[in-house]
């Protein structure tokens, strides 16, 4: 089963057609990278299926056919976003953030500390005094907190340091366990270890899709993505 699928997908945006048909299945359950070069269209992808973009091309999330729904509803189904741009109440604690963001029942406190357990440790503080990547953690806490069953996360380790982002990567497995992820993301060694399917988009359509084992030949990899596979 599916927990999302796409047909001929596009999306037109200033006059730039940006999808050009893409077609894709997410499987229910663990992690599917949504992988490609700079500017193919994968934040575009991830806006157009929640609703955020005016689109054309079916859109089926969790069984339900959501052409021309509006976003809230589409996130009701149970959809979670870490967009690209990460945001935090500057003036408000780390707590009321979190708290804030609680939009599904039984909030998973310990995962989101777990993620990143400085959080813990600076719950009282404002969130507009942490550093740039405490505030990225924080945004993605935010997100992880609520049990989604499905996620759809735009390149959650960039502007982190290594350490942090070997964090993350354990708090997604951890999440990937009890929900779907449709995952965007750069860094290769972080895709390897979390997908098990790869989907590659070029140039607003789908160019590759396969099991995340592609991904160990070289010259497959850097044919598709422009970077050598060996990293
Ligand atoms: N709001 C917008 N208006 C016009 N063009 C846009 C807009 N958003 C994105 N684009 C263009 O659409 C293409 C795909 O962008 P995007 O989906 O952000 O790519 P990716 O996430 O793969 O880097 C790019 O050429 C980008 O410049
Ligand atoms: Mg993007």
């Amino acid at each position: 089963m599916n927990a999302l699928s796409t047909r001929d997908l596009h999306v037109t945006l200033a006059g730039s057609h940006v999808l050009q048909g893409v077609t894709l299945d997410v499987p229910s359950g663990g992690v599917t990278a949504l992988l490609g070069r700079n500017g193919v269209g994968k934040t575009t992808t991830l806006r157009a299926l929640l609703g955020l973009v005016p689109h054309e091309g079916s859109v089926t999330i969790l069984d339900h056919d959501v052409e021309r729904w509006a976003t809230h509803r589409i996130v009701q189904l149970g959809v979670g976003y870490v967009p690209e741009d990460r945001d935090v109440f500057a003036g408000l604690s780390v707590a009321e953030n979190l708290r804030l963001a609680e939009q599904r029942p039984d909030p998973d406190y310990e995962t989101a500390f777990g993620l990143f357990p400085e959080l813990r440790d600076r719950r009282r503080q404002r969130a507009g005094t942490l550093s740039g990547g405490q505030q990225q953690m924080l945004s993605i806490a935010r997100v992880l907190l609520n049990r989604w069953p499905l996620l759809l996360v735009d390149e959650p380790s960039k502007g982190l340091a290594p350490r942090i982002v070997g964090e993350l990567a354990d708090a997604l497995e951890r999440v990937a366990t009890r929900s779907t992820i449709l995952l965007v993301e750069q860094n290769l060694a972080v895709v390897r270890r979390l997908a098990q399917r790869v989907v590659v988009l070029d140039h607003g359509v789908v160019v590759h899709a396969g099991p995340a084992s592609d991904l160990a030949d070289p010259d497959l990899t850097r044919q598709l993505l422009g970077v050598a596979g060996a990293r």
